[in-house]
């Protein structure tokens, strides 16, 4: 038997009614924002992450899926859809007819870590990119959306943290304060931070290392480093946000682990998760755009891991999913009548009843268990008498009430 490849998942046939539910929930709400999907490509030109998330981060360092193809070209399973996103809109001239851009996502995405609860090697994120816009209130959007997606779906308790990078200035004059402390510290940092210290000292603010932690109680932080406009920029999103009554917290180390990243930065976080406790997460990238070759544009958007809200919903018995099951089961009591049943489901169908017949020629006893099994509300019954008569039974497998009804206006019994 070959295996499926390590870190990746079936979606069964009885669970992908909950992950249907989800994506409905998060497509009807971000239409509520008025909101418009976007879809491309699984690969792209390998170029298009290194350049967009940052050769110094551990998601183009470590983790992608990249591979030469027959015609020898560097190519990548998308790590993530930001960098991809913006390719697009660049390539396809979006901003050209519309110079303010609200854009949504949904799809698989690839990161070689190691697997473990809430992390895996395929995984599937939504995401929403408002591109155009410098303004607060474009962050206090993409966050109300956020919100918005966590309440279609039953989620009304996280935790939201918010950051900000600043400017392109500001942040160099932090990193450099910063590396200062650090390298005066330096025997005393894990391995995996002295490495960083050259490669990417901001990730040091995110390391899970004890020993680490502790020494970065007395780093600098980088509100403090903030120069006017980003100040007053990230005081605005705040005050937003506290307008809207959405709770949040001000965590002056988050740093997010792509590096196209400045001013605000957020994460979304849930306790029931254990250690992969990041649920979802985004902030402003006002340099993308114009790094990729587009015009100089300001954005601002977030993405969410499916599996991990799945695992929160679960342990919160709170998963739904969608209405898929037949509503109608038509049992056919002797199996010659069985062109009957193909007629009255089609009959039904076309009134958009959901139905399901027995192929398999069974037994009444079997029929009625699958009808049982399947969830289906009601049950028809096809034999001798009912197709002599003209006459069908319906059941309401729920309440067991039978009613009868003339085969003839079988399609507009309510089934509902
Ligand atoms: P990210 O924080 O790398 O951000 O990923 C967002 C979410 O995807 C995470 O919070 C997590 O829930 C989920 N995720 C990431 N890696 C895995 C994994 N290996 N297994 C399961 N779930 C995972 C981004 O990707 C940015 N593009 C977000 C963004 C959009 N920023 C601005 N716009």
């Amino acid at each position: 038997m070959i295996q499926s490849v390590r870190g990746t998942k079936d979606i069964l046939p009885d669970t992908v009614g909950y992950w249907d539910f989800v994506e409905s929930s998060f497509r009807n709400t971000s239409h509520l924002y008025g909101y418009k999907e976007l879809r491309t490509p699984i690969f792209e030109k390998t170029e298009v992450f290194s350049r967009g998330i940052g050769e110094g981060t551990d998601v183009v360092n470590k983790e992608m899926y990249t591979f030469h193809d027959k015609g020898n070209e560097s190519l990548t399973l998308r790590p993530e859809m930001t960098a991809a996103l913006v390719r697009s809109v660049v390539q396809n001239s979006l901003l050209h007819d519309s110079p303010l851009l609200r854009l949504w996502y949904f799809g698989p995405f690839f990161r070689f870590e190691r697997p473990q609860k809430g992390r895996m090697r395929q995984f599937h994120q939504y995401g929403a990119e408002c591109i155009g816009s410098p303004n607060p209130e474009a962050d206090a959007e993409v966050i109300f959306l956020a919100d918005s997606l966590f309440r279609s779906v039953g989620i009304d308790d996280y935790n939201l943290f918010i950051n900000s990078l600043g400017s392109d200035e500001s942040r160099k004059t932090y990193v450099a304060e910063l590396v200062k402390y650090l390298k005066s510290v330096k025997e005393k940092l894990s391995d995996d931070s002295i490495l960083r210290l050259e490669t990417n000292p901001l990730r040091i603010l995110d390391s899970k290392d004890n020993n680490d932690i502790s020494i970065l109680k007395e780093a600098p932080v980088i509100i403090d480093y903030l120069d006017e406009p980003s100040k007053i920029h990230y005081n605005e999103v705040i005050q937003l946000i506290s307008d809207s009554g959405i709770s949040f917290k001000i965590n002056p180390r988050l740093v997010r682990g792509l590096d196209y990243y400045n001013h605000t930065v957020f994460e979304f976080q849930s306790s029931i998760l254990g250690a992969q406790d990041s649920f979802g997460g985004g902030g402003r990238y006002n340099n993308l755009i114009e790094q990729l070759g587009g015009p100089s544009t300001p954005a601002v958007g977030f993405a969410l891991g499916i599996e991990r809200i799945l695992l929160i919903l679960e342990q919160t018995n709170k998963l739904r999913q969608s209405e898929s099951s037949p509503q109608v089961y038509i049992v056919t009591a002797n199996s010659q009548f069985i062109k009957h049943s193909l007629d009255i489901s089609n009959k039904l169908r076309n009134k958009n009843i959901r139905v399901m017949i027995d192929l398999q020629k069974r037994s009444v006893k079997s029929q009625m268990k699958e009808a049982n099994k399947i969830g289906a509300k009601y049950v028809i019954i096809i034999g001798d008498d009912e197709i002599n008569n003209g006459i069908l039974t319906i059941k309401n497998m729920q309440t067991s009430e039978q009613k009868s009804v003339p085969l003839n206006s079988i399609e507009n019994f309510n089934y509902i």
